[in-house]
């Protein structure tokens, strides 16, 4: 009988463990939790996970192990209410029906690289051209959409481990690529992303995350009176498919002037400006005016109505700042909201798209004997 019952419970825990499904939480000694569930099935078969990260001022973060995607996020607004603040999907079957990188890890090249060509040590490489003529944010098939091994790690600050390694070859980039990104929810309402890789070819590689944030806490609004600034004083104009120029060219005098916080309505439209024109609006690399690799304050969103501010802190060069111009009322997201035009903003901490054809932007090349490591944090605050 004893017997019996020890081989019950024995089975039982093989099922949980196989079962992806079965929910799993984590207490750690600070009274954070981790809680993981199934975020359902891949078309081949393979389950992914959810992965719950909550601080102890209530704000919780949903990472998935597809893409390393950050799926829901709640902030608190200036009466203390916490309410979803990105775009994205109920289940990994929206993220596989195709949705423009929603919350995702880019890789690994995020960005444009100009006709899918690029040469490295005296070879050419020909990537997917995903983007028209050229290659955008790592492939048919980067990093946003592969499953990455999550681990849970306790601490101070509920975090998740997600490991990638990519191989020689794929994606048409050269040297199997071992990528580390650690998400840390901070108790300060901020979430930490320090990314890390290493390689055993020279390769070329530039990681950021796509989140869309709305700080109305109503996806089903715009960001156009969100304020922005962006501590940027050159940006980088582009041609019409959207591949740097080459020039670095300041920010005065014209609708890219962030410096001061001003709303996103007040430039996005002007169509006599040529590079609103290629962009569609605002989807433009700023090049900071703080170059060094320390972690400084790229941009902050203030969000009147709401009181909620976004700060982004980065260890990077540049931040694409994307106004969401392409999203046209063709994808339903969370809870049925389908997402209108510039429904959402991403700021995409990176290095100059099309690096590596322009070898007078800051080099993206990663050789054998390095290590990648940058750091971006995303901080709530309320004003
Ligand atoms: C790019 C946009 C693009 C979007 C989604 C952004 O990083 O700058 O041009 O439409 O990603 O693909």
């Amino acid at each position: 009988m004893k017997k019996q019952v020890k081989t019950a419970a024995v089975l039982f825990l093989l099922a949980c463990v196989s079962m992806t499904s079965c929910n799993t939480s984590k207490k750690d000694n600070n009274n954070n939790m981790i809680e993981k569930v199934s975020f359902g099935k891949l078309p081949d078969g393979q389950e992914t996970e959810l992965y719950t990260l909550k601080n102890a001022s209530g704000m919780e973060v949903k990472i998935s192990n597809f893409g390393g995607t950050v799926v829901s996020w709640t902030a608190p607004n200036n009466k203390g209410v916490y309410e979803d603040v990105i775009l994205g999907c109920d289940s990994v079957a929206g993220y596989v029906k195709g949705v423009p990188y929603f919350g995702a890890l880019i890789g690994r090249f995020g960005n444009r690289i100009a006709n899918g060509k690029f040469t490295l040590e005296g070879k050419e490489y020909t990537l997917a051209q995903n983007n028209g003529v050229n290659a955008l944010h790592g492939g048919l098939k980067g990093f946003d959409k592969v499953l990455w091994t999550a681990t849970p790690i306790e601490g101070e600050e509920p975090a998740l481990k997600l490991t990638y390694t990519a191989k020689d070859g794929e994606e048409g980039y050269p040297g199997n690529l071992s990528v580390e990104v650690v998400y840390t929810l901070q108790k300060d309402n901020a979430l930490k992303i320090d990314y890390k890789a290493t390689t055993d070819k020279t390769t070329i590689i530039n990681l950021t995350n796509h989140t869309y944030f709305n700080l109305n806490g109503n996806l089903d609004s715009d960001i156009l009176e969100h304020e922005v600034t962006l501590n940027a004083d050159k940006f980088l104009p582009v041609d019409k498919t959207l591949i740097p120029t080459g020039e670095l060219k300041p920010v005065t005098g014209n609708v890219f002037d962030f410096l001061k916080s001003k709303k996103i309505s007040a430039g996005i439209n002007d169509t006599t400006d040529t590079q609103i024109k290629a962009g569609g609006g605002y989807d433009h690399c700023w090049v900071l005016t703080d170059s060094t690799k320390t972690l400084k304050s790229a941009a902050t969103v203030y969000e009147p109505k709401s009181g909620r501010v976004l700060e982004v802190l980065t260890t990077e060069p540049a931040i694409q700042f994307y106004a969401g111009n392409f999203l046209n009322g063709t994808i339903k997201g969370k809870n049925g909201i389908i997402y209108k035009h510039r429904s959402g903003l991403c700021l995409e901490t990176q290095h100059y798209p099309d690096s590596p054809n322009k070898p007078a932007f800051p080099s993206t090349v990663l050789k054998p004997n390095e290590t990648y490591q940058t750091t971006t944090v995303y901080k709530f605050s309320v004003k």
